[in-house]
């Protein structure tokens, strides 16, 4: 071979590399597009789009003493869309108490998705009823929330005594009135996961027009939970859940920590789940550990992926994205009770765009929307 055939083999050579390089991007791209939901954009000109408000007061049933209850933080709304109008039901804190702050649940409505009205006084709380043992003082947290077939509202929530983070659910006719119905897991496996740690519950839902649906799947309501690892449970009336056990009667590990990755630390349920054509959507949180994880996230950032499940195998993972599509950049995101949050909980089709609220460093709250 002479020298410039030589040079002619290799420039063939490391062309036909860059062409299957540049292929493989393509279909990497293409398979991301046909799954992923968005993309988002944070809309900048109105966020944070709640802050906390030291002037609303409120009579706390326990100590019967007023309480400023939204004036530390405002953070982790659910979102859901009635009668044309988008309403959040977000977690807020006051400064009473051991834990210089209990959680309630505030109600903020909305007829463009960016601009709130709110309630004056939380719509559910700890009060002097079965639920105190678990709710007091830590209080209610983090809801989300989806629409039953009937039109009844579902919310799951976080109970917190203080010690121990428990799962439970409330239903409402009109998002301000809720019945509390008690802990999801209380009677699954005869009360074995009633004080096991359980938070975040997305529920799988289906999109009809502005409303996200629960829906069952074999006869079965589904819901991801947990803040660790994300598990698995089903239901058939939405208030009782049952953990997905594996073979070993263990919790079935449905999404796991990756090391490497913006999401080594842990990961947690976003909001509903969602079943597409492609299969079930769920957006998750996730943290990063400075140890083992993204070196380009600061140690216990919260950022946010997702991943699509097999909607014949809810437990199954199809798809899981390579990175984040939402991180804190932005100064109310990186600086708050805790630093470097971006918490996924309320996701709403509203007015043909997707509307995507957040916890922002677990003190004020925000807002991306889908690019139309
Ligand atoms: C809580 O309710 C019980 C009865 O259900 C009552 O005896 C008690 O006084 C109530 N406590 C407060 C602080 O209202
Ligand atoms: C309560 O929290 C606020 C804000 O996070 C802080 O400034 C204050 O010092 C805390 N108070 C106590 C008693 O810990
Ligand atoms: C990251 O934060 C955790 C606490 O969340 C801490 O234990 C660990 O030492 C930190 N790592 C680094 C490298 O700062």
């Amino acid at each position: 071979m002479t020298k410039l055939q030589n040079h002619i083999l290799v420039l063939f050579a490391s062309l036909t590399f860059v062409i299957i390089g540049c292929a493989q991007q393509q279909d990497n791209e293409k398979d991301n597009k046909n799954w992923v939901l968005g993309p988002f954009k944070k809309v900048d000109r109105v966020n944070p789009i709640l802050k906390p408000d030291s002037s609303s007061t409120f009579e706390d049933p326990i100590s019967h003493k007023i309480v400023h209850w939204e004036a530390k933080d405002v953070f982790n709304p659910a979102a859901v869309v009635r009668h044309d109008t988008l309403f959040l039901l977000y977690r807020a804190e006051d400064y009473v108490g051991k834990f210089n702050g209990t959680s309630r649940i505030g109600l903020a409505w909305s007829t463009d998705g960016l601009h709130f009205n709110r309630n004056p006084e939380p719509v559910i709380y700890p009060g002097n009823d079965s639920m105190k043992p678990y709710e007091w003082e830590g209080g209610i947290e983090d809801p989300r929330i989806v629409e039953a077939p009937d039109g009844m509202y579902y919310m799951t929530y976080t109970t917190y005594d203080g010690e121990v983070a428990r799962l439970a659910v409330a239903s409402s006719p009109d998002l301000r009135h809720w019945i509390k119905h008690g802990l999801a897991f209380e009677d699954a496996y005869d009360g074995r996961f009633k004080d096991t740690w359980s938070k975040s519950g997305a529920i799988v839902t289906k999109q009809k027009g502005q409303q996200l649906i629960a829906a069952k799947i074999d006869n079965k309501y589904w819901m991801y939970w947990g803040d660790t690892n994300i598990y698995a449970a089903t239901s058939t009336n939405l208030k009782d859940w049952k953990p997905v056990l594996n073979d070993d009667g263990k919790l079935e590990i449905v999404i796991e920590p990756r090391k490497g990755n913006f999401d080594s630390q842990l990961v947690e349920s976003g909001p509903p789940a969602m079943i597409t054509k492609e299969g079930i959507l769920l957006i998750y949180n996730s943290k990063n550990s400075a140890d083992e994880g993204d070196p380009d996230l600061p140690n216990g950032t919260y950022a946010a992926g997702q991943v699509m499940l097999d909607a014949n195998n809810p437990a199954e993972v199809l798809h899981r994205s390579d990175s984040y599509f939402i991180h804190p950049e932005k100064s109310y995101e990186i600086t708050g009770q805790v630093n470097n949050v971006c918490f996924l909980e309320g996701l709403a089709p509203y007015k043909n765009s997707w509307f995507l609220y957040y916890g922002t460093a677990d003190s004020r709250i925000a807002v991306a929307k889908s690019l139309e």
